[in-house]
Formats: structure tokens, sequence, C-alpha cells
């Protein structure tokens, strides 16, 4: 599944938040960024029912990868895993996520913003993290200096990301892919206009494919 998702993020390097408390708008939401061309989703444990959000996305909607973000606990962790999320992503490094994870052999980017915490990833065999709060942990700078010190890590940036900062991420060669809400905006799904999250996608691959080049 790593592979897979690496391979999905090397054409669109971009995995949107869902943020979601009704399965529906989960799974409308998903289809909207399925149709701007992301397929790699996060859905946030951010509400009471982010689980049965996730799971409903995992049943209905084709041919995208649907990952549990902001898991806290190792118990998160292993409920998402039971309803099929196909990679675990948290705001910190906590040592028994990431070894479930690593057991489990599902991809796992824990969030770091200092050098002692990259460390402790690339000690526990990580090959890629989250580097959050992003614009607030230093940024592209920050990204340089760490990427030029852990030469093999990969680095997915989230956290004040937007089409207006993302090709200076994505210009970063240690950074996989860019992460953020900015795709999902909450006053969008309130109005059911879906079809703004599909331009919103559509708009962050465009950016994606030309500072990729
Ligand atoms: C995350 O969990 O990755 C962040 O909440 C994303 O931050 P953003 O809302 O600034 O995109």
């Amino acid at each position: 599944i790593q592979q897979k998702i690496e391979a999905r993020l090397a054409q669109a390097p971009v995995v949107p938040l869902i943020q979601a408390d009704d399965p529906d708008v989960a799974v409308k939401t998903a289809e909207a960024l399925k149709a701007g061309g992301l397929s790699v989703l996060e859905c946030v444990l951010r509400t009471d029912s982010a689980v049965e959000c996730m799971a409903q996305i995992v049943r209905s909607v084709d041919d995208v990868i649907v990952g549990a973000g902001t898991v806290l606990t190792v118990d998160q962790a292993s409920a998402v895993l039971g309803k099929g999320a196909q990679f675990i992503v948290s705001p910190g490094l906590v040592d028994d996520v990431a070894q479930l994870c690593i057991d489990r052999k599902v991809p796992f980017y824990g969030g770091t913003m200092t050098a002692g915490e990259v460390q402790r990833a690339h000690c526990l065999g990580l090959e890629t993290v989250k580097f959050f709060p992003a614009s607030l942990a230093g940024g592209t700078p920050m990204l340089k200096a760490l990427g030029s010190v852990f030469r093999k890590m990969h680095f997915m940036p989230t956290g004040g990301i937007s089409a207006a900062n993302l090709s200076e991420y994505l210009a970063l060669p240690q950074v996989i892919a860019c992460g953020g809400s900015w795709l999902t905006p909450a006053d969008a799904i309130a109005a059911g206009d879906y079809s703004s999250i599909t331009r919103l996608a559509q708009e962050a691959v465009e950016i994606a494919t030309r500072s990729r080049k």
C-alpha cells in the first residue's frame, strides 16, 4: 500500500483533509475531490462520527485511498485500522502508534517539527514524516535545513498550506506531498457547493504539475 500511495502522490502530491460529522457529506466531499484529481484523502478524527465517516468513504467511494488523520492514541489507531484506514496521520510522533503501524505494515505519517523528532522517526525506521504545523515550524527554510541533515527522510508538510504557497513547498525534493484543509472549506460544504471543492482540487493539481516540472 505504501508504494501505491507514493505512486499516486507522485502524480498529484496533495492530501486533502476531510472533516465531517455526516457520512453522506464525507462521501460527497471525497467524490468532489476525486473528480478534481485528488485520490489520497485524510479523514480527520475531530468529530464524534469521524470514524464512521471514514468507513463510509472506504465502503462507497471507488478508487480512492483513505487514511485517518488526527489519530492521537493507539486505541484510535487500532479502531480506524479495523474500519479500513489505509494510512494513519498524527499531529505528533507517539511511539506506540508508530509501532502499531509498523507491525501492521500500514504507512504512518507522524508529526515532527524539530530535528530531535525527525531523528526519533529515523530511529523508529520511518522514511516519511509529517511536518506540522509547517508554516509555524519554520516553513520551507526549516524543511531545507532538516533535509540537509536527514538526507533520506521524506516530509509531508501540513498546517498553513494553501494554493498561495503550495508550489514553494513542492519545489523541495524532500517534500513527498502537502496536506491541508484549504481544499475542503467548511462554508462550501455547509452550502452543498461540492463543485467548488472539485475546482480547488483541480487548481492544486495544476499548481503541483507546474512546480514539479
Ligand atoms: C492537519 O491536521 O494537518 C492540519 O490541521 C492542517 O492544517 P490546515 O488546516 O492549516 O491545512
